[in-house]
């Protein structure tokens, strides 16, 4: 039918480094759905190191599956294992932690709206959604070769 957005089929773990986008030290995103319709994104989120990630809030609902290792929000008692489905309802603060004994993560997120980041105080000092996740892939595939252009196939 015309006006019909293309679909998506890619391999969501890339064999090419190069697609993971660097977030902070030893954290990366790699996008697989830029949404700029109905503002979101779906991402695997990566993490090769332990400790306090982020505090953060999201005025929309997330859904998340754990593909590998496990993680868990400071607030709550569950760990997010290998295997887990994990529903952020909208508006719920929490706190990403990764375990000492945890290597690496790899966990899918449907995120909805944005991300709103927090310091101890509960004060914003971060923000995103998916126009700051699009400018961040842009400028990662423009810098190590890929081509800015690269982040196009995952614009909808
Ligand atoms: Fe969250």
């Amino acid at each position: 039918m015309a006006g019909i957005q293309p679909e998506i089929a890619v391999a969501a773990i890339p064999s090419d480094e190069r697609v993971w986008v660097p977030q902070a030290p030893d954290v990366w995103f790699r996008p697989l759905l830029l949404n700029t319709v109905s503002g979101g994104w779906c991402n695997l989120l990566r993490v090769r190191k332990s400790g306090i990630l982020s505090r953060h809030r999201h005025p929309m609902a997330v859904v998340g599956y754990v593909i590998k290792g496990r993680w868990r929000y400071l607030e709550h008692d569950w760990i997010a294992e290998e295997g887990s489905f994990v529903y952020e309802p909208p508006g719920e603060v929490h706190t990403l932690t990764v375990p000492e004994d945890c290597a690496e993560m790899i966990t899918f997120f449907n995120i909805q709206g944005a991300m709103i980041y927090l310091d101890e105080q509960g004060r914003q000092n971060g923000y995103e959604d998916v126009w700051t996740k699009i400018g961040m892939c842009r400028a990662h595939y423009a810098s190590c070769g890929l081509g800015a252009d690269h982040v196009e196939q995952y614009i909808r």
